[in-house]
């Protein structure tokens, strides 16, 4: 049977440098950290991409890397370097006694949150947090990292220290994101950008795991939010994250395995992702083609349209609004 629902869409970075709306209240703003802690300009940068293209999701405007933060290590994004965090090699050099308190260090983003669920109207409100993982990947590495060689060897050498300080960052992720929830948003979204580094045991120890105890327990809170998880570069692993890990929504990049949009179908999880953000670089390129490529590949599946990761800063306005054009004329064209 033809399925007529409209396909929702949205974009991972929707807020963000290519926006000049963005970039004039960063100019303002050189403390990203402390733009993500004011909850009026927070909102009104998460509210930006809506307002210019009526998208169906709000993402809350923050970072991962409020969670370091509120563990008490130090974070600072440099202009054109990314973040850069003062690194730790256990669990001792972090300033984490009392939940409570580190949550209260970044209590101002659920204030954001009540201020959006108060402006959302009908769209979905995404509150987010990263994969644990990912964010132990970026307090071993100090940054972003072309190698990672610190944090594999880390988890080589000393897996107990980093056993221990996963399941600080998922126990603080929960409460954190059951606070999210508390505030209005009735999506989450577990950001596991660093998926793909690992196998095996490892995938099993350090991705699959965390990412289910987060998942149960939000689930056990609130039995009505969505939660999306991003796996990244898991390829044929998204096939066991897909069995293993109870999920509303499972956003792709660009490779999984061929059977999975099936076994999604079957399991009951949306699709979203896949577009490849390069595409969106491309001069004259065929954007509109490869839009559709990707409605037609996942038009089996419940699908919520997005990228294979965020929006580059490079993009232009005209290339978002190409993609929206065919995604919004594919769903009145059934
Ligand atoms: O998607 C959204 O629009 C919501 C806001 C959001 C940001 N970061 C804002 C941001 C979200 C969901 C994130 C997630 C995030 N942050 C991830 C997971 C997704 C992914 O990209 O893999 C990661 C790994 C981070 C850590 C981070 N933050 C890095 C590595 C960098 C620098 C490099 C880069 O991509 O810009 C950031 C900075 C950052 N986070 C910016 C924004 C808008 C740019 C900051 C600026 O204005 O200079």
């Amino acid at each position: 049977m033809e399925r007529v629902n409209k396909i929702p869409i949205w974009f991972m970075r929707q807020a963000g440098r290519y926006l000049p709306e963005y970039m004039e209240i960063r100019s303002k703003n050189s403390d990203f950290l402390k733009l993500c802690f004011d909850p009026e300009l927070a909102a009104e940068i998460s509210l930006q991409p809506i307002k210019r293209f009526d998208l169906d999701f709000i993402i809350l405007f923050s970072d991962i890397l409020v969670i370091p933060h509120a563990l008490g290590q130090e974070v600072r994004f440099l202009k054109n370097h990314g973040p850069i965090l003062n690194r730790i090699s256990s669990k001792k050099e972090l300033n984490y006694n009392n939940l409570k308190k580190s949550l209260e260090k970044i209590s101002n983003i659920f204030e954001t949150i009540k201020i959006l669920d108060a402006n959302k109207g009908k769209k979905n409100l995404i509150g987010f947090c990263g994969g644990p993982f990912t964010v132990l990947n970026y307090m071993i590495e100090g940054g972003t990292s072309k190698t990672h060689s610190k944090i594999k060897k880390f988890i080589t050498n000393k897996k107990d220290e980093a056993n221990d300080i996963i399941k600080i960052i998922t126990e603080i992720s929960i409460e954190y994101l059951k606070k999210q929830i508390e505030s209005g948003a009735n999506y989450v979204q577990i950001f596991e950008s660093w998926a793909g580094l690992l196998e095996k045991e490892e995938y099993i120890d350090f991705i699959v795991k965390p990412n289910q105890q987060i998942s149960e327990e939000i689930k056990e809170f609130s039995k009505h939010t969505k939660i999306i998880h991003f796996p990244r570069g898991s390829r044929n692993n998204y096939t066991i994250f897909a069995e293993e890990i109870t999920c509303d929504v499972l956003s792709l990049d660009q490779t999984y395995p061929k059977g999975l949009p099936s076994l999604l179908k079957k399991k009951g999880i949306t699709v979203q992702g896949n577009l490849d953000p390069q595409e969106l670089l491309k001069e004259g390129g065929c954007i509109e083609e490869k839009t559709k490529e990707v409605l037609e590949k996942f038009k089996k599946n419940d699908h919520i349209f997005n990228l294979s990761h965020g929006i580059l800063p490079k993009t232009k306005i005209s290339n978002i609004e190409k993609v929206i054009k065919v995604v919004r004329d594919y769903e009145t064209s059934k």
